[in-house]
C-alpha cells in the first residue's frame, strides 16, 4: 500500500532524545515509525505519543539483530511502498570511566556493533525505500566527541574527555556520513550527522539541554529543504569540525 504522508524512522526512540525527535516529527503531520528493540517499551513510548494525537507506530529493530532490519524493510515496503526519513539515532556509550590504554577490545567492539556497524546495516537494507521517496533525509545521530578535530587541538573543550570506544564510533559514523553522501550525491537524498548538544537523558546524567531541544538539530536536519546540505555536521544549523 502506497502512502503520500512524509514516512519517518527513528531509532532507538523508547526513550530519550529519540522519543522526543518521534513527538517533534509527528507534531509536523508525520507518521513515525517508533524504533525499539524492546517490544514492549516500544509500544508504551508509541501509546504515549498517539495519545497526544500523533500518528506514531511502534517497530522493533535491535541494533545487534539483523534479522529485525529485513523484518523493517519488508513491514515497511508492504504498509508504505517507500521511507522518507531515516533518523539512526540507537546509541550507547560503555567506556566513558575509561581512557585508551586500557579500554578492553571487547568494549570497543560491542560499541562500535551498536553505533557504527549497525548503522551501515540498517541504512543499506532501507535504502531502496529511501530511493522511492522523493526528498529522502538520512540523518546520523553522531557527537561533537567524533570530532578528531577538537580531540586534536590543545586546549579545546574536548580535553580530558576521551573515552576511545564511544568517541572513535562517533568519528567513524561521520566517516559513513561523509561516504554515503557522495554515494548518493546524484539522488535527492541527503545525508548529515546531528550533535544535539550536552542532553539531559539516561546516557548522559550531566547533560544541561532538554530533550525538547536535543531533539531539534535532528529534526531540521530531517525536514531539510531540497537546496539544503548534505554531508555535513551539524549542531542546531551551525556546521561543527570533523
Ligand atoms: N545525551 C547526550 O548528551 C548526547 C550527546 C551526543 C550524542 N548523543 C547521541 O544521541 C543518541 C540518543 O542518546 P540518548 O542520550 O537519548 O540516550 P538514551 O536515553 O540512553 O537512549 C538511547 C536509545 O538507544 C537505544 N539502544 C541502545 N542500544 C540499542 C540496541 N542495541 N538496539 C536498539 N536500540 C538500542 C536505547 O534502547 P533501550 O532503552 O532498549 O536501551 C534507547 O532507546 C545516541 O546515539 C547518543 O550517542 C547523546
Amino acid at each position: 500500500m502506497a502512502s503520500s504522508a512524509t514516512i519517518s524512522l527513528v531509532t532507538g526512540a523508547n526513550k530519550g532524545i529519540g522519543f522526543e525527535i518521534c513527538r517533534q516529527l509527528g507534531r509536523l503531520g508525520h507518521t513515525v515509525l517508533l524504533g525499539s528493540r524492546d517490544k514492549i517499551r516500544g509500544e508504551h513510548a508509541a501509546q504515549q505519543l498517539c495519545n497526544e494525537g500523533l500518528d506514531v507506530r511502534t517497530v522493533r529493530v535491535g541494533a545487534t539483530e539483523p534479522d529485525t532490519f529485513t523484518k523493517l524493510y519488508d513491514f515497511i515496503a508492504q504498509d508504505y511502498g517507500h521511507l522518507d526519513i531515516l533518523i539512526n539515532n540507537a546509541g550507547i556509550g560503555l567506556d566513558w570511566e575509561l581512557t585508551a590504554d586500557s579500554v578492553p577490545l571487547q568494549m570497543i567492539r560491542d560499541t562500535f556493533e551498536t553505533n557504527f556497524f549497525s548503522v551501515i546495516a540498517l541504512t543499506q537494507i532501507l535504502l531502496p525505500l529511501l530511493r522511492k521517496s522523493i526528498a529522502g533525509r538520512i540523518v546520523n545521530q553522531s557527537s561533537i566527541l567524533g570530532s578528531l578535530t577538537l580531540h586534536a587541538t590543545p586546549g579545546s573543550k574536548l580535553e580530558g574527555v576521551k573515552p576511545l570506544a564511544y568517541n572513535a564510533s562517533k568519528a567513524a559514523l561521520n566517516a559513513f556520513t561523509i561516504h554515503l553522501a557522495a554515494a548518493l550525491k546524484d539522488t535527492p537524498i541527503k545525508v548529515n550527522s546531528a550533535h544535539p548538544g550536552s542532553v539531559l537523558t539516561d546516557m548522559n546524567p550531566e547533560g544541561h539541554l532538554t530533550v525538547e531541544e536535543g531533539a531539534k538539530t535532528a529534526v531540521q536536519l530531517a525536514t531539510l529543504p531540497p537546496d539544503g546540505p548534505t554531508g555535513g555536521f551539524f549542531h542546531l544549523g551551525k556546521s561543527l569540525p570533523w
